[in-house]
């Protein structure tokens, strides 16, 4: 394979004074280390509990401690945090310059240069390859130079849509070591969605592969990459990869990444960054048509990812850490890259898919590359269980100590299954709570804190750091226990987004005002008798389809384009395996005479093509109207019910204009089941 090639072409050693331009700088132990016995551990003689009210109450000692003792400094932070919610201002490390990929890279290179970084479990059944962190040192420097030759800038943003490779890992810490921003749009997204981030992030660079590989098929990636650039005109040059070895069309845009990384020096010098500079935008839905950019700075979410990872996961030295998800998502940038290497341990790039070859798959990686920590999502596990324990139990999974849950609500029988049946009954599963925004785990079970309680399906405890509130609708905080709110977190922490890129009304409106003095996750939960947590879903229109956030505002503005669409709404429905499906409603326009399934078919294929395929409605019912209150909005508590197949419940419909169009609606449901079903 080409890349491969490419990669053996590569010196094997980089003299060892190269990265003698990474200063460091001794540091006085903070107040902390009192109770903290090395620098890399909590405090043994303390409880969680204790050790969780000193990091809420004593925010400047523990994080301060845990700042200086694990994150190398080019010049130390003056001040540990200077945050104010309500106006949307929130510093960590102020005064303190580093470079996030030396932290990622150098300093493990200088104490074990061979060790593994990376090992990548390609598309290609049973095929891995090895990375060590020397190897990856190159290879982000080779980049980086390459790179900054074409005249990428500190500061510039440079979009990255890859596949889970070497390659994109060594792109995003390229950026972070030149101070460039990078943002990765995930790989399934279509070249209008992809256009849309480039151009919002107004990113001149775009680095791709030429083809992507998963479950066996070629996807088109530098054809998509093309289309969306058309619509860029701000795109000044796009990186491509050689992920196969077919040869693409190229342009005079088009410059071929490892050809010029070959001519580059394997050194690159790192600059020194601010704690605040901004390090990479994700984009992410919300409730209005347009994807956000949130905005993640250096240090405070190098820091934050790396503590989540060593103590949620109680993730050791040796440990092989095997995070499935894609490097386009937050899971991928906080748990496959940023947090693992920041601790200098050993990460699983998975860039196929649960069933391919067969549903053994991520068993078989466990068995083959012994993973301690496996850490999934819950569609695949309901996924892998309906097709049975026999594709697990056929593999050895005994190098497994925790099996983590992410992205969406883990229900018990998933929970139960993926405790006794893949962890035999003997690894604590962790249902991890987070978002983009938080930037890593923020409600969790902590299994590094011996003997503490797991219950199925609950996301457990808040993190260090981390005071969640629930509020009810009037604002008020809910103090007792066994009770449901808006979950809100009550002070800042380093991981916490700082804006989104460009708009920081949007960032204060969202996240900052709805409750003031508080940030506002959009997440529902229920705090029980004993103040453990349980999410409950979301509470603005957002849905999660397999893992996936999608606004239902995006689809309908994508379905309102078709001709025929007069007004739509787009409900989340439950579904067996994604967990939510999108289920559109469309009121067509007149003098159209298009059938329900012809409309359906049409308004799926529009949807892959500008967002991507896993939003695509999968039920589109037309109606004659939609259920709307006299004032004119539209009525989707109603809608939401009808879906979820619970028409006796509709509730309060006082407000309801037209009581004939829901009947006429919950019919048309009732027959469209049918049709699909065959029933
Ligand atoms: O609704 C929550 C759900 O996923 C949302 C965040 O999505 P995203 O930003 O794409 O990040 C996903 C990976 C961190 C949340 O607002 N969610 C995430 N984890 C859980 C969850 N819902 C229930 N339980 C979880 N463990």
């Amino acid at each position: 394979m080409a890349w491969l090639l490419a990669r053996t072409c590569f010196p094997k050693t980089i003299p060892r004074d190269r990265f003698s331009s990474c200063k460091t700088r001794a540091w006085s132990k903070g107040p902390l280390t009192a109770y903290m016995p090395e620098a890399a551990a909590f405090p043994e003689p303390m409880d969680h509990q204790g050790l969780y009210q000193v990091s809420v109450e004593q925010t400047d000692a523990f994080w301060g401690a845990l700042g200086r003792s694990r994150i190398m400094w080019i010049n130390p932070f003056h001040t540990v945090h200077c945050c104010d919610l309500q106006q949307g201002h929130m510093s960590w490390f102020l005064g303190g310059q580093l470079n996030v990929a030396v932290n990622c890279l150098d300093r493990h290179v200088h104490k074990a240069p061979n060790k593994v970084a990376l090992i990548w479990e390609k598309d290609e059944p049973g095929q891995e390859d090895q990375i060590t962190y020397r190897e990856l040192l190159e290879m982000t420097c080779r980049l980086g130079n390459t790179l900054k030759r074409q005249g990428v800038k500190k500061g510039d943003r440079v979009a990255i849509y890859m596949p889970s490779c070497p390659m994109a890992v060594a792109s995003m810490l390229a950026c972070a070591r030149i101070g460039a921003i990078h943002t990765v749009v995930f790989a399934g997204f279509s070249s209008v969605a992809l256009a849309e981030r480039i151009q919002d992030a107004q990113s001149e660079t775009v680095i791709t592969v030429n083809q992507g590989l998963r479950g066996g098929k070629v996807v088109q990636l530098k054809k998509t990459v093309d289309e969306a650039v058309k619509l860029c005109p701000m795109v000044k040059r796009v990186f491509v990869s050689k992920r196969t070895e077919e040869n693409v069309p190229m342009s005079d845009l088009d410059i071929p990444l490892e050809e010029e990384m070959m001519k580059e020096d394997v050194t690159c010098e790192p600059v020194a960054l601010e704690s605040e500079d901004f390090l990479f935008l994700l984009y992410t839905s919300g409730s209005t048509g347009k994807p956000k950019g949130l905005v993640h700075s250096q240090a405070g979410y190098l820091l934050y990812t790396a503590i989540t990872h060593k103590y949620v996961f109680d993730y050791h030295d040796g440990d092989v850490f095997g995070c499935v998800a894609d490097i386009g998502w937050i899971t991928g940038h906080s748990y496959v890259v940023y947090g693992p290497l920041c601790n200098g341990g050993t990460t699983v790039l998975f860039e196929s898919t649960p069933v391919y070859p067969n549903p053994g798959r991520y068993w078989e990686t466990v068995e083959r590359l012994k993973i301690n920590q496996f850490y999934g999502a819950p569609t695949a596990i309901r996924l892998l269980l309906r097709y049975g324990d026999d594709w697990v139990k056929k593999y050895d999974r005994s190098s497994l100590k925790i099996l983590g849950s992410v992205g969406e609500p883990i229900d018990t029988e998933a929970w139960k299954w993926y405790f006794s049946v893949v962890g035999d009954g003997q690894c604590p599963v962790v249902d991890t709570w987070w978002q983009t925004e938080t930037g890593g785990i923020c409600i969790s079970p902590r299994p590094s804190n011996p003997g503490a309680e797991i219950l199925p399906a609950m996301a457990m405890r808040p993190f260090f750091g981390i005071s969640p509130s629930l509020l009810d609708d009037k604002g008020n905080v809910l103090t007792q226990n066994d009770i449901s709110g808006a979950l809100c977190i009550s002070q800042a922490w380093p991981g916490m987004a700082r804006t989104i890129y460009n708009d920081h009304q949007r960032f204060r409106e969202t996240y900052l005002m709805p409750y003031p003095g508080y940030f506002y996750t959009g997440d529902g939960a229920y705090r029980s008798n004993k103040g453990y947590y349980q999410l409950t879903g979301r509470l603005d229109d957002v849905i999660n389809v397999s893992g996936h956030r999608l606004g239902t505002a995006e689809i309908e503005d994508v379905v309102n384009k078709h001709g025929a669409v007069a007004e739509s709404a787009v409900i989340g429905y439950p579904h067996e395996i994604k967990g939510e499906g999108a289920y559109a409603f469309i009121v067509m326009k007149k003098g159209f005479n298009l059938s329900q399934k012809n409309l359906a078919s049409e308004l799926q294929g529009l949807v892959s093509k500008q967002i991507a395929k896993y939003a695509a409605p999968e039920y589109v019912q037309v109606a004659r109207r939609l259920p709307k209150t006299r004032s004119g909005k539209i009525m989707r508590r109603v809608l939401k019910k009808i879906v979820e197949n619970k028409a006796e419940e509709l509730g309060d419909l006082t407000t309801l204009d037209d009581h004939e169009v829901v009947k006429e609606i919950i019919e048309g449901h009732k027959q469209l089941l049918q049709e699909e079903t065959g029933q």
